[in-house]
């Protein structure tokens, strides 16, 4: 069996920032909540007019992961593409990728599993590599939020948090069984499905009967049940992230390097003081990006290697939880 490990990791923001100060000219809404509730300052948010897309800002993001990785596109076996704001309906972004790259004919699949897309995505790559189908494997996870949140004032308990985002890395085989992705952990719990949910347009509800709804139908933008999730976030976390732990038989004091899923940072800052872990082994960029769902954990994983917080033989652990619901986490040694 063989183990794999990340060989280049990059990420892509658009440049246009909003701040808090900027959601305020069209909601009411201001910098002193946002900040005191959920620790974001600015977000980035794809401009009117931009090219950018999620498909679009994954293969940005990827050029760079490849090209650190020493590899080109050509050497690349297979992509996972985590997203839940996908360029179509159908195909998915995984099959842009292959174009836009200019890539081998090879298999691309999409995983939508929200905010623990980027865990699924990485574990399901994994698992490509281990059994040895797959040497090197482009992961992904992009989201185009801005385009599709309720900038009005009656959506401004969940718009204020998302922003848009890519990371991507290339995961590759090594004989090393020390180093690389030890373990993942997987979970889903679907009767809470609806407490973080856009459920139109869906084959269920479709255009048509949206626009016949006369504005009364407003399921296309997220809802989300803010404190039911953060309870539900704060129990999953701690016990997926024991479970990596346990199942590698390490503790806390072994991590060198937490990285959450950057949904709140109280969120954050709670796990942070459950697990008593110091402020150097946990990485935070939320102030900066916000949530960017999918993207947030490679964002923040890229943008931590490339301030040099992460070394060689550290203990790397990422955990996300979010929509559906669904949790995991990914035990690594880098
Ligand atoms: O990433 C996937 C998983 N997502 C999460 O883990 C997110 C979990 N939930 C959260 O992060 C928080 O619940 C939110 C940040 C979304 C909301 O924070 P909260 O502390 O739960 O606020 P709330 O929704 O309970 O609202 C408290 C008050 C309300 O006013 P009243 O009823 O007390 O008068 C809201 O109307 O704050 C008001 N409010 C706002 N005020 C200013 C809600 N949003 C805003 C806003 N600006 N943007």
């Amino acid at each position: 069996m063989y183990n794999s490990k990340i060989t280049g990791l990059g990420f892509y923001v658009p440049e246009n920032v909003v701040t808090n100060d900027d959601l305020s000219k069209f909601m009411d809404t201001n910098d002193a909540w946002i900040q005191e509730r959920t620790g974001i300052k600015e977000r980035h948010w794809i401009p009117d007019g931009s090219e950018d897309s999620s498909a679009i800002m994954g293969a940005k993001a990827a050029r760079i992961a490849i090209e650190r990785s020493g590899l080109t596109s050509k050497d690349i076996d297979f992509i996972v593409f985590a997203t839940l704001s996908p360029d179509y309906f159908f195909p998915g972004c995984g099959v842009q990728i292959q174009d836009m790259l200019d890539m081998k004919t090879i298999g691309a699949i999409d995983i939508r599993n929200q905010c623990s897309g980027f865990i699924y995505a990485l574990s399901t790559a994994d698992q490509f590599i281990k059994t040895g189908m797959y040497k090197n494997i482009l992961v992904i996870g992009a989201e185009y939020h801005s385009n599709g949140l309720d900038k009005s004032t009656r959506g401004r308990g969940v718009s204020v948090i998302f922003g848009d985002g890519a990371g991507a890395c290339v995961l590759s085989r090594t004989e090393d069984n020390n180093k690389g992705i030890l373990s993942s952990h997987l979970h889903s719990e679907g009767k809470h499905a609806d407490k973080l949910i856009v459920a139109s347009p869906s084959i269920k509800n479709w255009v048509p009967e949206i626009i016949d709804s006369k504005g009364k139908d407003i399921s296309y933008f997220p809802y989300m049940d803010g404190t039911f999730v953060f309870k539900n976030a704060i129990v999953r976390f701690s016990e997926v992230i024991m479970e990596g732990l346990t199942a590698n038989n390490l503790s806390v004091n072994d991590i060198d390097l937490f990285i959450p899923h950057q949904a709140n940072l109280r969120i954050s800052q709670f796990i942070q003081q459950r697990f008593k872990l110091r402020d150097d082994q946990v990485y935070n960029n939320i102030m900066n990006y916000g949530n960017t769902t999918a993207a947030s954990i490679i964002i923040a994983l890229s943008e931590a290697w490339e301030k040099g917080k992460i070394k060689d033989n550290d203990l790397v652990v990422l955990a996300a939880f979010g929509s559906g619901f669904t949790w995991g986490s990914v035990v690594m040694k880098w």
